[in-house]
């Protein structure tokens, strides 16, 4: 391998690990609002230590996907740079994936971070996206968002040489579902109905630990970039398509470069080229532990993931806020 292509890949690796790092700020920040009902409090939380913990990453990133247009967030706002230079990067973040859950004390928060090289992330707007995922190693187009729900079971089923009484579909637990809902149970299958989080949602059809076979359902078109995101790392296919309500926000997205308000997106028509992606457990989920306070530090854990090696990492990192500048 040329020289440069090796000290490319150990800056890439490096990179991955530095993510965490990001992702870790976040959900240590925001663990300490746990339970106590206030989602603006954790988020803001969150964002503030994300921002923060940017400052010290070898890139030059520009926020794509961030927590709004520059005059309605102070931070993490869409086209903010961030990092202290180095190669051009595009950023998506979601500090605080599930406020509400944070808020309450729920299960499945996540603090949330992907990475590419600059103009390889949709610039999905601040809408509704129609999602559907399925895990590694099925038939390509095994399941579209083109088809109705009974074939879609149907064909997932045949692939995965199951019944379709034995199928597991995750989605958000939303009265817009009930449609949907009531043609999945018609059709045999089962259906595990998550209260917020649909990053963690699509992310579990790829795991065969969380007994979920398919992602389905609308929920927020930048969190469905970041799902992509983590899809391309670990393995499984996604379809996207953005549910414009109004020609305000057709016109808006037509500004950020989305010319089609009909298309439907592909996993790498939303995340290509080499990505990375990082999220640290705010509160426990099937994938994550959340933080957990220890003595004067906390426990965290964390997977970092990168499309390029297809390597899937789990971290435990053990903080001691007496030794380190995290905001305890
Ligand atoms: P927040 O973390 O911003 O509260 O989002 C949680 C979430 O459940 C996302 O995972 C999901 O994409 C979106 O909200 C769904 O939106 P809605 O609650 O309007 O259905």
């Amino acid at each position: 391998m040329p020289e440069s292509r090796r000290l490319g890949e150990v800056s890439d690796r490096n990179l991955a690990l530095e993510l965490v790092r990001v992702t870790e700020a976040a959900a240590i920040a925001a663990a300490r609002w746990i339970g106590r009902g206030k989602k603006n409090d954790a988020d803001g939380a969150a964002v503030e230590a994300m921002r923060k913990a940017f400052d010290t990453v070898a890139i030059d990133g520009t926020v794509v996907i961030g927590e709004g247009e520059m005059d309605e967030a102070p931070m993490l706002y869409i086209g903010e740079k961030v990092g202290f230079g180095g190669p051009a990067m595009d950023i998506a973040v979601d500090p605080l994936e599930g406020t509400s859950i944070t808020a309450k004390g729920g299960a499945n928060s996540i603090a949330t971070v992907a990475l590419a090289e600059r103009g390889n992330f949709l610039h999905a707007p601040d809408i509704y996206m129609e999602k559907i995922a399925v895990g590694g190693g099925l038939p390509e187009d095994v399941v579209s968002l083109d088809a109705p729900v009974k074939e879609n079971l149907k064909n997932l089923a045949l692939a995965k040489g199951v019944d379709v009484e034995e199928l597991m579909i995750c989605m958000l637990d939303r009265e817009r579902h009930a449609e949907m809902i009531a043609k999945i149970r018609e059709a045999g299958a089962r259906i595990m109905l998550i209260g917020d989080g649909d990053v963690a949602g699509v992310i579990a059809a790829s795991q065969p630990m969380t007994g979920v076979d398919m992602y389905l359902g609308s929920g927020g078109a930048p969190e469905g970039v970041l799902a992509a995101a983590a899809l391309r790392c670990i393995g499984g296919q996604m379809q996207g398509k953005l549910l414009f309500e109004d020609d305000a926000q057709i016109e808006r997205a037509r500004t950020m470069g989305i010319t089609d308000p009909n298309r439907i997106y592909t996993i790498e028509e939303m995340a290509k080229g080499d990505v990375m992606f990082a999220a640290t457990g705010v509160t426990s989920g099937p994938m994550l532990n959340g933080v957990r306070r220890v003595g004067h530090g906390a426990v965290t854990h964390s997977i970092v993931m990168r499309s390029k090696s297809g390597t899937v990492r789990y971290i435990e990192a053990h903080h001691n806020f007496a030794k380190k500048n995290l905001d305890a």
